[in-house]
């Protein structure tokens, strides 16, 4: 297959690594888009702990990481050649290796960067280091292997600034002004639990399994918000800050007064209904008040917790009222922890020219975070 010659910006190959928690995930992105995104899941370890056990993850994501990065490039190419790519990926094509540097649990990230760090020195390509949250934040500019967008009428604009993201996930919940990309201020934050940590907690409290998101949305479908009031965190407070620790202490508190025997099934759609509908209007009090300081131009979601399509449902009712567009990534796989993400970041980052300069000397970051 022909080789690129001349280089455009866009074609830039990127073979990028996340093991920031329990999911080992590797990928390859050409500019934008996505040529292969594989994540193994390592779920059903941690699940008869009720949470991520750290030794764990570092334990599988030792076993697995090598395996994911083949298959990484395995599928790339099988992806190249369905859409007459002119490219093969390997060694000799791939330009630069990009790692979450972090946030998240120190003890696995530092798998991720050791082998990124070998590779890099290995085959002699640069090393980008990539805050997770900023993948996280930029996932909804990732395009497929055709360089679309698929089942969206509007495309988000790097040109569009300023941009606000919101990031909900069960390690983050942030509000982040994007002036131009890589030029990013935290407008605000969790100050306690993120609020996929509030949904997990109050899963187990229902015994509702691991992890507790999606189980609680799926009830929630057949609940009524209305049964249980239950109070909405930080409300009145001036600041973009969230809370999500008294609303899951209120949950335990009613969950204690009511008899086991009245525990039935509508109760608990009853009651992941009122949780979730109180949780989201907490997100929404912020966005708006965030669309009313910044004026953004657009919102970019990302987040295992943008999965939740109730809660994607109330912030396009607040964006829309402003007439904002949303965007969100195009699959489910860039929504949860991936590394394609990691690999549109640092795809703006090699364009800034920002590498690693010594790399043996990177180290991982457990607390990375935007500055304020
Ligand atoms: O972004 P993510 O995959 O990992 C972190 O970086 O934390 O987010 C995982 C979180 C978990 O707390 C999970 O319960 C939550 O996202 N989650 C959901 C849904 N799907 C995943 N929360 C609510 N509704 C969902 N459908
Ligand atoms: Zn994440």
């Amino acid at each position: 297959m022909a080789k690129r010659n001349p280089k455009r910006q866009s074609d830039y190959i990127i073979l990028s690594i996340d093991t920031s928690c329990d999911e080992t995930a590797a990928a390859i992105t050409v500019g934008q888009r996505v040529l292969s995104n594989v994540i193994w899941s390592q779920i059903d370890v941690h699940r008869p702990w009720g949470g991520v056990v750290p030794d764990l993850a570092r334990k599988e994501h030792q076993k697995h990481l090598g395996e994911v990065i083949q298959l990484a490039i395995a599928r790339a190419n099988a992806n190249s050649k369905r859409f007459q790519l002119p490219w093969r990926i390997n060694w000799d094509t791939i330009d630069a290796i990009a790692v979450t540097q972090g946030p998240g649990l120190a003890i696995a990230l530092e798998v991720g960067i050791k082998k990124a760090k070998k590779l890099a020195q290995k085959y002699h390509r640069p090393l980008i280091a990539i805050n997770h949250m900023e993948g996280h934040l930029l996932s909804s500019l990732a395009r497929n292997s055709k360089s679309q967008i698929p089942n969206s009428k509007t495309e988000p604009s790097i040109k569009k600034m300023p941009t606000l993201g919101l990031l909900v996930s069960g390690g983050h919940t942030q509000l982040v002004l994007v002036k131009k990309i890589g030029d990013y201020q935290l407008l605000g934050e969790t100050l306690d639990d993120a609020a996929g940590e509030a949904f997990d907690k109050v899963a187990k409290m229902l015994d509702l399994g691991y992890p507790g998101g999606p189980i609680i949305e799926e009830l929630a479908h057949q609940g009524n918000p209305r049964r249980f009031q239950l109070p909405v965190p930080m409300a009145r407070d001036p600041s973009l800050n969230f809370s999500f620790s008294g609303l899951k202490t209120a949950c335990l508190y009613k969950l204690r007064a009511i008899p086991k025997k009245e525990k039935d099934r509508q109760f608990l759609a009853d009651f992941a209904a009122s949780f979730q509908a109180t949780l989201t209007k907490a997100i929404t009090i912020k966005l708006k008040k965030a669309l009313e300081m910044h004026h953004p131009e657009q919102i970019f979601l990302g987040g295992g917790v943008i999965n939740n399509l109730y809660l994607r449902q109330q912030i396009r009712s607040v964006a829309r009222k402003y007439n904002i567009p949303v965007f969100t990534p195009y699959s489910r796989n860039l929504i949860s922890d991936n590394a394609a993400m990691i690999g549109i970041a640092a795809f703006y980052k090699a364009l800034r020219k920002e590498f690693v300069q010594n790399i043996s000397s990177l180290d991982r970051n457990p607390n990375l975070n935007f500055s304020a």
